[in-house]
């Protein structure tokens, strides 16, 4: 495995933990969703936060990763499972919001790679699953509409401040 700075190691932890965390939400959410639309939808997700998470265990040795990732299993289920109870629009939002957070996530160390002109492979796939997230996040956005209420919109806030929580402690431990 490549050298990679401490910065950067550090961002990478938050990436695997944060994928660790998104396969857990579709998982969440498929316990307890009825909804054919919704489940099909979750399952292909899925599969595509299962591909991040294999790309960042490649790039992340064991010995690096948050060794806060019971905490991030549940946090995700947790993230998935809570709208689920209140029907697919809740569940879209969140989504909706998760990739927003997700999407800036990976810009700002898109950023600094760019910035220090560095590790060309792994900036390539970052900006891949980047790619990915804001597609999850434009699919999420047009199922719930765009426009969503206040408690959705409380909720959502919750969902981005406890995102930004989860990336500050698992980018130190
Ligand atoms: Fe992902
Ligand atoms: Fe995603």
């Amino acid at each position: 495995m490549t050298a990679y700075p401490d910065w950067l190691i550090a961002e990478l932890r938050s990436d695997h933990a944060g994928e660790t965390g998104a396969v857990m939400i579709y998982r969440g959410i498929l316990a307890l969703c009825r909804d054919a639309e919704l489940r099909r939808f979750a399952e292909r997700h899925m599969a595509t936060e299962q591909g991040h998470l294999r790309l960042l265990e490649e790039v992340l040795p064991p010995a690096r990763r948050s060794r806060l990732l019971p905490l991030w299993r549940v946090a995700g289920w947790l993230t998935g499972a809570i709208p689920a109870l209140f029907g697919p629009r809740a569940v879209y939002a969140t989504i909706d919001s998760v990739e927003s957070f997700v999407d800036h996530h990976y810009q700002q160390q898109l950023d600094r790679l760019d910035a220090e002109a560095i590790f060309p492979e792994l900036r390539a796939m970052l900006a891949k699953c980047q790619e990915e997230e804001v597609h999850h996040r434009d699919e999420a956005r047009e199922r719930h509409g765009g426009v969503v209420g206040a408690v959705l919109r409380g909720w959502g806030a919750l969902v981005g401040w406890g995102s930004e929580a989860a990336v500050a402690a698992a980018r130190r431990l």
